[in-house]
């Protein structure tokens, strides 16, 4: 691994599909994995493409049960590129003797370069050095280019180049049983005698693709004429080109492609769209360098320079990369959220969840544009999430637990359990606590850009449906005085409902009432904070009267929430009477027990009788707000906060924690890193390896962890560079862990760039640039006033 790089010096097919996943190339509209141009779908190879927003809906009979999914459609793949000499055998690096392979994901670049020698069973060497990219310059298009050397034999070459339409949803082997079907051919054309065109359209949602691929061959930098021959049948389409080639000369063969859909803007049809592209487009080199200047760009922005002599470095930009490979400036065109597993393959079906609430503390502070995109996907649901209130018996806007194409819930019924081969109902959608992570990030947005007119003209509308939802869901406990709030499913997916009860859900989940009682409160202070009239207007058209205001005033003040003995916040009510789970038993008995919950199914036993966790649930509060935001939360619901308490909590759940999510290692490195900076750092290391080597054991293959990617990013820069975004300031307090020497990274704060240095010593700020010609930045515990183009730096070495 060099800076920039992720390089592979094997071949190793058991490994194959995790590097697929960690190679996927993107641009926030399309993203094909970093699979083989020769492979196709088997034991080892799992070439997907997956478009943002690209849904179709299936039903499948599952136990006697009609069961409906929204599945996150595998489109063509465009790869397909191979060779063989005149009569010999289509390249196959599983049959052929590699002798040379290196793999690399240049990310500065945006690039996948593979180069590799390989020798088939007649003795014929072959060096092939590939080079692919999907330009995040011009959304649509795609190109890879191939240098073909013959080392030791001269013949008749046939090269194969198609396009595959006859894919299915094929990437999750737990979902093999579940209609993966998604696609329908509408037409395969020849459009001139080097490019192929290929529809198709998704059979429920109606989106239609098309993809068209020109492949040319040049010799000396010139085309050289091949023989060519074309073959169509259903949704597939193949060219073979045949010529003659030189023993030692390098023949450069590049495939050029242009994807576009029925849903683009400025698009008069799809294939009109891509035979367009096919003559303008030129050659590899042509897209090549403004998508190189696209990155660039972005890497200006993005990155977070790490110094600690270690590879913490490459995992960050790693991170970066495919962030901005899920979600980036196109996705500001598109009406799509962020799927939790990016755009990397089909685990959890594309959904996006409340993952959002770990991914835009990154994207605000250097692209609030993308995060403004991804709360307008939000926005447009609204009128589902109403619905779905309705229907429920309460007012306001009810936002899914999943959410896909239109905002209703996706949430599947049954899952497989791979580890009991039994389908199980699916109870995990009561998590109506992403109704609270919507207005955080509502709020959190806002205080990053101060974008009022976001606020006034669409945050303010959704934080008040979901306040209105919240106050029509809570129930009021006359002995206790308080309102509660029953039925629900916290973060930690583990508890679902009360032990041995048929029913649903758990009563006064902590998380969830401290977050409701915090909205409510922030709703109250933005409708004083945006015009009246839109204010008035707003209780208008969400009918929110007088009455409604001081219901959501009793409620910041009056929500209960579970205390157990010596201040512990219990998970929820009725906590303290579940079992201690006997951690060191089952850790015995299994190589690994992340996933308790798979683990105690196949037992015929349930988390729900344990005190056991899958991730951080009390806890999460403890990172969503500081120490004193707790205490002024805390003491307007009547209890006091101290650090004490926060650190007997930590280590309460810590010691009662699978981290079956990748998204719990994050939480815990972030509330750790105050007071026990050893564990803290620990987490942070395995959160950086999670994806990269897959510690879950086999899940970064079906899509890469966004929210444990952006997490790991969201440290350094909040944690460790102590950035934190308030009313008054921006202000910057480090707090450098032994390990890293030094950190260099820019944010965005309300329109001003500033760019930040700190080491051991001292800190460096610089105002760069911006819209205004003042900025409060406050360092440690002073405010300071910046102008446009002042650098000041403070000394550090003291603390
Ligand atoms: C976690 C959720 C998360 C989801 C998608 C689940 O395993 O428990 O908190 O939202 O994955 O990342």
């Amino acid at each position: 691994m060099e800076d920039y790089c992720i390089t592979y010096n094997d071949w190793k097919p058991e490994e194959q599909k995790l590097r697929e996943a960690l190679c996927t190339l993107g641009n926030g509209y399309f993203a094909t994995r970093g699979a083989a141009e020769e492979s196709s779908n088997d034991a080892h190879n799992y070439p997907g493409t997956y478009l943002a927003g690209g849904f179709n809906r299936a039903t499948t009979e599952i136990s006697g049960k009609r069961i409906e999914n929204e599945d996150f459609v595998n489109f063509p793949n465009w790869l397909c590129l191979n060779f063989r000499p005149e009569g010999g055998e289509w390249m196959d690096l599983n049959q052929f003797k590699v002798h040379e392979y290196t793999q690399s994901l240049d990310m500065k670049k945006g690039l996948l370069i593979r180069a590799f020698r390989v020798e088939d069973s007649q003795g014929r060497c072959t060096h092939i050095q590939s080079r692919r990219l999907v330009s995040m310059h011009d959304m649509h298009l795609a190109g890879i280019e191939w240098q073909l050397t013959a080392e030791n034999w001269s013949r008749d070459i046939e090269l194969y180049t198609a396009l595959d339409g006859t894919v299915t949803n094929a990437g999750v082997e737990r979902y093999a049983d579940l209609e993966s079907q998604h696609l329908e051919p509408l037409n395969t054309r020849e459009v001139d005698d080097e490019s192929l065109l290929l529809m198709v359209r998704t059979r429920q949602s109606k989106y239609a693709v098309a993809l068209g691929a020109r492949t040319c061959i040049y010799h000396q930098n010139s085309k050289i004429d091949t023989l060519k021959e074309t073959h169509q049948r259903e949704g597939y389409i193949d060219q073979k080109h045949r010529f003659k080639l030189t023993q030692g000369e390098p023949y450069v063969i590049e495939k050029m492609v242009a994807l576009y859909t029925s849903r683009d803007r400025a698009s008069a049809e799809p294939s009109l769209e891509v035979c367009k592209d096919l003559k303008r487009m030129g050659r590899f080199k042509k897209i090549w360098l403004p998508h190189i200047n696209a990155w660039e760009k972005l890497w200006r922005r993005a990155d977070i320079g790490v110094i600690d002599g270690d590879k913490t470095q490459e995992l960050l930009r790693l991170h970066i990369f495919h962030i901005l490979q899920t979600v980036s400036l196109h996705s500001i065109g598109l009406d799509v959220g962020v799927p939790s597993r990016g755009l990397h393959g089909e685990a959890y079906r594309g959904h996006i969840f409340w993952d959002e609430i770990y991914i835009f503390p990154f994207l605000n502070l250097r692209f609030p544009e993308i995060t403004y995109a991804l709360l307008m996907y939000r926005y447009h649901r609204l009128d589902e999430a109403r619905y779905a209130a309705r229907q429920a018996g309460y007012k306001g806007a009810m936002f899914p637990w999943q959410s896909g194409s239109n905002g209703r819930e996706e949430s599947q019924e049954m899952h497989l359990n791979p580890k009991s081969g039994r389908w199980k109902p699916d109870d995990t959608h009561l998590q109506r606590h992403v109704n609270a992570a919507i207005a955080y990030n509502i709020w959190n947005y806002y205080q990053a850009t101060d974008d009022i007119a976001f606020l006034s003209n669409f945050g303010a509308e959704m934080f008040f449906s979901i306040a209105s939802f919240w106050a029509s869901r809570v129930t009021y406990d006359e002995a206790r005085d308080l309102y509660e709030i029953h039925g629900v499913v916290g973060p930690d997916e583990y508890h679902t409902s009360y032990p041995d009860s048929e029913k649903l859900g758990l009563n006064n989940n902590a998380y969830t009432n401290v977050m409701v009682a915090w909205l409510m409160q922030k709703a109250l202070h933005i409708k004083d904070r945006i015009q009246k009239s839109r204010v008035r207007e707003l209780m208008n058209d969400l009918n929110i009267d007088q009455q409604e205001l001081s219901l959501w005033e009793a409620i910041s003040k009056k929500m209960f929430v579970p205390f157990g003995e010596n201040n512990l916040i219990l998970q929820f009510d009725g906590y303290e009477d579940l079992k201690e789970f006997p951690w060191e038993a089952y850790r015995k008995k299994y190589d690994n027990i992340q996933r308790l919950d798979r683990v105690l199914e196949s037992e015929n036993d349930s988390p729900n009788r344990y005190k056991a966790s899958k991730q951080a649930d009390v806890l999460m509060l403890f990172y969503l707000f500081n120490l004193e935001q707790l205490k002024e939360i805390f003491r307007n619901l009547g209890h006091d906060f101290t650090q004490e308490m926060m650190e007997r909590n930590i280590e309460y759940y810590k010691a009662r924690t699978s981290h079956g999510s990748t998204l719990s290692r994050f939480v815990f490195s972030w509330i750790l890193y105050k007071y026990d900076k050893k564990t803290a750092w620990q987490n942070f290391e395995k959160l950086l390896i999670s994806d990269f080597e897959d510690i879950q054991g086999g899940t970064t293959e079906e899509g890469i962890h966004l929210g444990a990617m952006a997490g790991s990013l969201d440290l350094i820069q909040r944690v460790f560079t102590g950035i934190e975004v308030t009313e008054e300031a921006l202000w910057i307090k480090p707090d450098l862990p032994e390990h890293v020497q030094k950190i260099n990274l820019q944010i965005k704060y309300r329109h001003h760039w500033i760019a930040i240095s700190v080491d051991h010593d001292k800190l460096r700020i610089a105002f760069e640039e911006g819209y205004s010609n003042k900025v409060n930045i406050g360092v440690l515990d002073q405010i300071h006033t910046f102008s446009q183009g002042e650098v000041r730096t403070f000394d550090m070495s003291g603390r």
